[in-house]
């Protein structure tokens, strides 16, 4: 072999090694997207179970402000202050509990014997045993009060 044909395999050999760096690289790269890409998705799928939203004050009749004290004590801390939701629990201030289709009823049932999972992601809501009937109608008072304020009232269902 002349110098020249080895300086040129050389040359070869070099340019190979280059291109499995490059290709190590890429794939490297590649792979740390895919796992990105990934940890975001997991990460936004569990933000959206939480659906919290905005609620206007309402100017509240004296029952409402009863019940929104018996709300603060018995209920805020799954479905948020002024019943805007939490990641324990949906908000109440949204149209799925207009009058129409959740009447006061379910409210009564709720407190009395817990709710079984079923238009949210949150799991079950445990009875509130301590909360009267006398109790739970104020809070209905608070709920409707704001309701209404932030446009929600009766559809029929
Ligand atoms: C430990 C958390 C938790 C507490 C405390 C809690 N809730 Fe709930 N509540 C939930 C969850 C979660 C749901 C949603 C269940 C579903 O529909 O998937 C829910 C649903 C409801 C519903 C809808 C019922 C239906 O028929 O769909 C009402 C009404 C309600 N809660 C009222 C109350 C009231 C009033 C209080 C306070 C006395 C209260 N909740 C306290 C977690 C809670």
């Amino acid at each position: 072999m002349t110098k020249r044909s080895v300086k040129r395999q050389e040359e070869r050999r070099e340019l190979k090694r280059r291109k499995q760096l490059i290709l190590a690289a890429a794939l490297g790269l590649a792979a740390l997207v895919a796992v990105a890409l990934l940890a975001y998705f997991a990460l936004s799928d569990d933000e959206s179970a939480a659906v919290t939203v905005e609620v206007l004050p309402a100017e509240l009749s004296a029952d409402g402000q009863q019940g929104e004290a018996l709300f603060k004590a018995n209920c805020q801390a799954c479905h948020g202050p002024n019943a805007s939701g939490t990641k324990l629990g949906p908000p109440l201030i949204h149209d799925i509990y207009n009058p129409g289709h959740h009447s006061d009823d379910a409210f009564y049932l709720a407190a009395a014997t817990g709710v079984r999972q079923h238009h949210w992601p949150y799991g079950d809501m445990p009875a509130q045993p301590q909360v009267s009937r006398e109790d739970v109608t104020l809070i209905i008072r608070f709920v409707r009060e704001l309701q209404e304020a932030n446009g929600i009232v009766r559809k029929a269902y």
